[in-house]
């Protein structure tokens, strides 16, 4: 792959002796520190002598706060002249309107004002101990050359560029060519099938497609460059595909596809940034929510860049110099914000992770820490929980004194793997922050940090509102519920600048979703038990989303792809408890009548269909064959049954009088004790 002259590329795995640490637990410590040297924004904040009132200064007086924060924090081509305008009844979210910047411009020149020499990459291939050391006068030059190269294409401001790789700096470069000449991105997870793929560049209306020619992942390839040819074949308005070259395999080239690199180094190393509006659309990501379709969540400039940037701050203790290692893949909202955006924003070095955790071997993290000496390590709690079974001395063995704060991010972690990254990875010493958020929130709202450095972190707990959120609990009628150790569904009480605008093409389904159900307030889709100490911890989804290794997906979209088999009448998806993916894949499966196929041949073909129209993340763990679902007289299906069957917890099941057919129930619970005799998930 291309990589600007001067680039450091090393090959060698180093061993460093390890060193024997001494634990210091951070728990229930309390100090006073100075304000204004934690956050030098705040310093004009009338009356805020203590983290508790900047707490408390940034909700109820959110519109100074971010007025000071933004000011300082971005470069402004124009200063803004409107701090907020904002109705999160009618969906309507502004901020910082009048502004004029570019987000590339904030991410990479300003840096290379100061320290052109400061890396701003750190590509950590999938070969083993091999990493690709990129400076910030490298990716502006990569991201200009690019961004010429884009605008020469054809690609004006407006338009929707996506971007089917895996992370690497060209992936990057591309993002920030795109911010660069105004184009939004839509970065699709390259682990996406051809139709995922497709329906997400139809969707949103993309021309042009950057990817490579192949992916590696933990030593295979993987053919990207082809999984593209067959997507554009169903999308009439993609005009021109760049590939670039990951390995050294040729690509086999069509009449709409263009060598990158080699398109990349006719354009000049300077390319005019566009000035663009604080709320021009920056990149969508799609997501999925509880119908079949994913919706492409749209971001903006300012409000999303302030917020990405303020939360890498704070909620990790990021300061200049540190190396930052969010393990996520760029096609997640996670490596948006914490491996790109947040990171480049603040001039800090970031690490882009291609491999998985246990390729070569269960060191592969730990020996990346040691040899890039990485700081804050970001990762999520399925990786933990699979990396825990393989035993205390993959960790062990290499030095990870360079470690100050450890992330978890994506789905719950249990306490189990919670103190074992504490104890094991953290040598006791490094605080663990649990963060909440979504692709809808744009960054970390709820998390132990920041808040006094030595304030007091409970095992699995995202504890904390960030800066200027305002988290509520609400019960079933639609109540705020004020008192503590309560449960309920999660809402955000005011608007704040990272979150989403709107769903692309779709803004009614942005209010339906996230405004409606509680007017006034922006609903999450999570429920959350607030602790008597007053500690948020988030309990799960309160719809039909599950979360599988940390990856969102509608139980929806699984259906459809299943009841799309010729031989499958009708099906029901649900999460189950999963000891290492945190979620796994329930199909409930009613055949059409004289359908004769067996079990393993059906299985095999339904998991075949979900990795060709969805990805290989959502096949089914477990496909159990029923003769009839649990409905409703009205024809609902009634998941909940389902889960507590599968979750073995009969007493649990509540009142089946409202079922047509309660009979159903005993046939499937009976169904499930044959299968787990049998058969173990996965
Ligand atoms: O259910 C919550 C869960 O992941 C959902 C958001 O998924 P996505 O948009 O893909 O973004 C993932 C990365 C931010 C949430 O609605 N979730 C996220 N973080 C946590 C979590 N559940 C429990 N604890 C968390 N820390």
């Amino acid at each position: 792959m291309w990589l600007p002259s001067g680039c450091t590329c090393k090959c060698v795995v180093t061993f460093v002796s390890r060193r024997v640490f001494k634990a210091r637990i951070h728990v229930g410590v309390r100090r006073r520190c100075n304000v204004a040297a934690f956050m030098p924004e705040a310093a004009g904040f009338d009356g805020v002598s203590d983290y508790a009132a900047l707490q408390d200064f940034s909700v109820t007086s959110s519109e100074s706060f971010w007025a000071a924060v933004a000011r300082q924090r971005l470069s402004w081509i124009r200063p803004f002249n409107a701090v907020q305008d904002c109705d999160l009844s009618r969906g309507k979210i502004k901020w910082f309107e009048g502004g004029k910047l570019n987000v590339s411009v904030n991410c990479l020149d300003r840096h290379v004002h100061t320290y052109p020499e400061r890396v701003a990459l750190i590509w950590e291939k999938d070969e083993p101990g091999s990493e690709v050391k990129v400076t910030y006068r490298q990716l502006l030059e990569m991201t200009c050359r690019l961004g010429n190269m884009l605008r020469r294409r054809g690609v004006k401001k407006g338009d929707c560029v996506t971007i089917y790789m895996p992370p690497c700096p060209l992936a990057v470069a591309s993002m920030l060519a795109c911010a660069r000449i105004g184009a939004a991105h839509n970065v699709v997870f390259a682990g996406f099938s051809a139709e995922a793929l497709a329906e997400r560049i139809r969707d949103a209306q993309s021309s042009t497609v950057i990817t490579v020619n192949q992916g590696v992942r933990g030593g295979k390839l993987i053919e990207l460059k082809k999984t593209v040819d067959s997507a554009v074949q169903s999308c009439p308005t993609v005009k021109q595909v760049f590939v670039a070259m990951r390995t050294e395999n040729p690509a086999n080239l069509t009449a709409r596809d263009v060598l990158m690199e080699e398109e990349m180094m006719k354009e000049d190393v300077v390319c005019e940034p566009a000035v663009m509006d604080s709320e021009d659309v920056l990149f969508m990501l799609y997501t999925s929510g509880s119908t079949g379709k994913p919706k492409g969540l749209v971001h903006t400039q300012a409000g999303y860049l302030l917020y990405a940037a303020l939360t890498h701050r704070y909620v990790f203790s990021y300061h200049d110099g540190d190396v930052f290692g969010c393990v996520a893949d760029i096609g997640w909202i996670t490596g948006h914000s914490y491996s790109v955006y947040g990171p480049l924003a603040n001039g800090g070095t970031t690490v882009l992770f291609e491999s998985t955790p246990i390729y070569p071997d269960p060191g592969r993290y730990w020996e990346t820490v040691q040899r890039l000496k990485i700081n804050q390590f970001y990762g999520a709690p399925t990786a933990i929980r699979l990396l825990l079974k393989y035993g205390d001395e993959w960790v062990q063995k290499y030095d990870r004194s360079s470690l100050k704060t450890l992330g978890s991010v994506g789905e719950p972690i249990n306490t189990e793997a919670w103190e074992w990254y504490h104890r094991v990875v953290g040598d006791g010493r490094c605080p663990v922050v649990d963060t909440w958020w979504q692709t809808e929130t744009g960054g970390i709202c709820i998390t132990p940090r920041p808040s006094e450095p030595d304030a007091e972190i409970v095992p699995g707990m995202a504890m904390r509102p960030f800066f200027g959120i305002k988290p509520v609990l609400m019960d079933t009628e639609g109540k705020v519920l004020t008192s503590n150790d309560t449960s309920g569904a999660l809402c955000i009480a005011q608007p704040w600048p990272g979150m989403a605008r709107t769903i692309h093409n779709n803004h009614q389904r942005f209010i339906d979703t996230y405004c409606q159900p509680h007017p006034g307030y922006f609903f999450t889709g999570d429920g959350a038990y607030r602790s008597k100490e007053g500690y948020y911890q988030i309990t799960g989804r309160l719809d039909d989303v599950i979360n599988v290794s940390g990856h969102r997906i509608g139980t929806a979209e699984i259906e459809d792809v299943v009841n799309q088999c010729s031989e499958v009448a009708e099906s029901a998806v649900i999460g189950y408890p999963h000891d290492i993916k945190g979620e796994g894949v329930y199909a409930f499966v009613v055949l059409k009548k004289a359908v004769d196929v067996k079990g393993a041949d059906l299985s095999k073909q339904l998991n075949n269909m979900v990795t060709t129209k969805i990805a290989k993340y959502a096949c089914p763990d477990h496909i159990q064959l029923v003769q009839r679902l649990p409905k409703t007289r009205s024809g609902k299906i009634m998941r909940r049954v389902l889960r507590k069957v599968v979750e073995r917890d009969l007493n649990g099941l509540g009142d089946l009088s409202t079922l047509d057919d309660p009979a159903a129930v005993q046939e499937i619970i009976q169904g499930h004790r044959e299968i787990c005799g049998k058969q173990q998930p996965r």
